[in-house]
């Protein structure tokens, strides 16, 4: 079975139809038995609020059995080897799910277990948010021929989203101050999934590549795990703060999203994030329903 750490690890045809089926699940919040016997694992290295609570839901309205565990009863890497916690999992569980700091013990975990492994946030990216991201925008309009003006750091969020837009045609401006680039990897990989001109990402550090853009997103400057850098961070990226008037350079119907905990009065205004075009908490709301489909598809 495959594994899901990357947002491009669905294929076009597969985000296609998770995508879809997460519609479908929004319509129809039934309870479902697709995944009775099956036991689901969720590993958390770091905190979490949206991740934890729709996956764990999700697994329930599917009829599995979420299995949750936290890093300080774990000790990943540190009580026990990365592999040898995969191996026992995998021995246990149907499906490990894990958020984690460093991507590389997610392929390491992957390398060691039979069942699929899912990436719930990892340095490098954030693909069920992206899967999130995307549904929202498809609520208002269709991802291909929009765009996407991403605003800030060039996080593992900004990698998801970018690679997932240009999957399903959409073109991403990713707009921030010098030295917090998105990774040239996840540029390449969105340019090359994207339309055959190559022009589905463009990053700068110009305000100007927000204008007329469909859909403003922006995360917070410093990430978990960068706390110590959070005040230097918080002066680069002053110019930056999503507020009505950056806002208002976007499309007139433009929508704004955020993959929240959104830091208030630092990367957006409130003026902005409980703008009436604010799909944050729809955005937030739909983690469930797109990690339903994604279990779904990866078990069928
Ligand atoms: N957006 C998101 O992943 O939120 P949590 O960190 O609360 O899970
Ligand atoms: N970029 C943020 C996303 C949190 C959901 C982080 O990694 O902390």
């Amino acid at each position: 079975m495959a594994d899901f750490l990357g947002i491009a690890d669905l294929g076009v045809k597969g985000l296609r139809s998770v995508l879809d089926l997460a519609a479908e699940f929004k319509v129809d919040r039934a309870h479902r038995s697709d995944l009775v016997g099956k036991s689901i694992g969720l590993f958390f290295e770091k905190p979490s609020t949206r991740t934890r609570v729709s996956a764990e839901v999700a697994a329930i309205e599917l009829g599995a059995h979420p299995v949750v565990l936290r890093q300080d009863e774990v000790g990943l890497g540190i009580r026990e080897s990365v592999a040898d916690v995969a191996r026992v999992l995998d021995r246990f569980l149907d499906l490990l799910a894990f958020r984690v700091f460093d991507h590389a013990n997610l392929l390491e975990i992957a390398d060691h277990a039979a069942a699929p492994v899912v990436n719930l946030l990892s340095d490098l990216e954030h693909p069920c948010q992206a899967l999130a991201d995307l549904l929202t925008i498809e609520e208002t309009r269709s991802v291909d021929g929009c765009v996407v003006a991403y605003i800030g750091d060039g996080n593992n969020v900004c990698h998801s989203l970018m690679v997932g837009v240009a999957m399903l045609g959409g073109r991403v401006h990713v707009v921030g101050p010098a030295g917090y680039e998105p990774k040239a990897q996840y540029v390449e990989m969105a340019k090359l999934l994207g339309n055959s001109t190559g022009t589905a990402v463009q990053v700068g550090t110009d305000l100007g590549l927000v204008d007329g853009a469909d859909v403003v997103y922006t995360d917070v400057w410093a990430s978990m795990g960068q706390g110590a850098d959070a005040e230097a961070r918080a002066e680069v990226f002053a110019p930056y703060q999503v507020d009505a008037d950056l806002f208002a350079m976007a499309a007139n119907n433009a929508i704004f999203l955020h993959d929240l905990p959104a830091h208030r009065g630092e990367e957006v205004t409130d003026a902005v994030i409980d703008h009436e075009r604010s799909r944050v908490f729809d955005q937030a709301e739909n983690r469930l329903h797109v990690f339903k489909a994604l279990l779904v598809h990866l078990f069928r």
